[in-house]
């Protein structure tokens, strides 16, 4: 059972918690990014913050650890602001399958629902991701285009599928 009061929006102060977040899912998942360890771990603790107030980040929180957090990106240029990119979604190992994952991804939904003149989500999952494609699948997000070799993995290449959500 979640209760959505544990889930808010992060801030610059939770910079560090989100990034040590961050960097465990990069290390723990490295097939399910795009973004990897080594080069995130050398990001200064600035750029996690201003993306706290670039992007709206949500953290998922149990009591005052942070178990899972998801990042909207409203598209900055001037022709394409009605679409914003849903990235990060990530849940805790010990918290999986209790709908913290559902529960991140409705607050992203509606927080992209708050702001003027959003109108389209879109997020990218990797082809093999059965968890997150059929979460994403249960909230509206529909597959538009399939990458091959989209990201080095090893010695090999995950397969993306890019995936797209009209607002409301
Ligand atoms: C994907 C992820 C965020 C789901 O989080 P979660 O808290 O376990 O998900 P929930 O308990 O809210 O489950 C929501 C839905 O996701 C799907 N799902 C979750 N775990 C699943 C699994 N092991 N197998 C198949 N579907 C699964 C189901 O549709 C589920 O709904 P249902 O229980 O009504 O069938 C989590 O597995 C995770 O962090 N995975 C690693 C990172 C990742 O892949 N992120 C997505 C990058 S695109």
């Amino acid at each position: 059972m979640v209760d959505a009061r544990m889930i808010r929006r992060l801030h610059a102060a939770d910079a560090p918690a989100w990034r040590e977040l961050m960097l465990l899912a990069l290390v723990r998942e490295p097939d399910a990014f795009t973004s990897d360890a080594a080069e995130s771990a050398a990001l200064p603790l600035d750029w996690w913050a201003r993306r706290t107030v670039d992007e709206v980040v949500l953290g998922a929180f149990d009591d005052a650890r942070l178990a899972g957090m998801v990042a909207l990106q409203p598209q900055a240029r001037l022709r394409v602001r009605h679409k914003a990119v849903v990235s990060g979604l990530y849940v805790r190992e010990d918290r999986r399958g209790g709908g913290l994952g559902a529960a991140l991804l409705d607050a992203a939904i509606d927080a992209a629902r708050a702001r003027d003149g959003l109108r389209v989500l879109q997020l990218q999952a990797s082809a093999h991701n059965a968890a997150a494609l059929r979460l994403y699948a249960a909230r509206g997000f529909v597959v538009f285009g399939t990458e091959p070799l989209a990201v080095r993995h090893g010695d090999g290449f995950v397969t993306k599928l890019h995936l797209w959500r009209p607002l409301p």
